[in-house]
């Protein structure tokens, strides 16, 4: 499957995916790598990675559909047929999922429907529940409301503080991430043979 990935910040999420790709661990090409954040770090990895990186900002747009229009001709010049938002921190607007019905995959640091938004984990850690997670979903209108794909739980324990929980939630989504991509790439290289 033909995917583009699109991040706004550091990246580790690309960097597990794009390092199970180079293993043959997905069978994926990664068309390029898409940041509205002109300094994120995931442009730098991707660089070291000879993946195409591109970035512009909605900013530079009269209106957020003009952006994604953009963005859609870049994705469609590219022939990419999955986008994977991989710390993607905008919402996804009707541009793309028209573009892009089921076709849109997400990473959503929490146990949705529990603490959605920009900040998972740290509203997990805070709201003082025992069990947080990691949820892989496809994208719809609503924020990060999209059907769910896999999630895996992470425990919060009493000694726990934001670092560790941080490390821990990373650690699970560097795993979880590639493996559900995987298989997604696996079924859709079955249906379209
Ligand atoms: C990840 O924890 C991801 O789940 C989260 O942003 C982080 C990006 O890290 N995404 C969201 O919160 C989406 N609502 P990374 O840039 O190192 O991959």
């Amino acid at each position: 499957m033909r995917a583009a990935i699109l991040a706004s910040g550091n990246g580790s999420n690309f960097e597990a995916i794009i390092t199970a790709v180079k293993k043959q661990e997905i069978a994926m090409e990664v068309a390029f790598v898409f940041s509205d954040k002109k300094e994120a770090f995931v442009l730098e990895r991707a660089k070291n990675h000879q993946v195409p990186a591109v970035s512009f900002s909605p900013n530079e747009f009269s209106s957020k559909e003009l952006y994604e229009t953009e963005l859609l001709r870049l994705l469609e010049k590219h022939q990419v047929e999955w986008v994977i938002l991989a710390g993607y921190m905008r919402i996804v607007g009707p541009c793309l999922l028209t573009a892009f019905p089921q076709r849109i995959i997400n990473i959503h640091p929490s146990l949705l429907p529990d603490f959605p938004g920009l900040h998972g984990i740290r509203d997990a850690f805070f709201g003082k529940v025992a069990q947080t997670g990691v949820t892989i979903h496809y994208i719809d209108a609503g924020i990060d409301t999209g059907p769910i794909i896999a999630q895996e739980v992470v425990e919060i324990l009493p000694n726990e503080t934001l670092e560790s929980l941080e490390t821990k939630i990373h650690q699970v989504e560097h795993r979880l991430y590639p493996k559900v991509l995987a298989e997604i790439s696996d079924n859709y290289k079955g249906a379209v043979k």
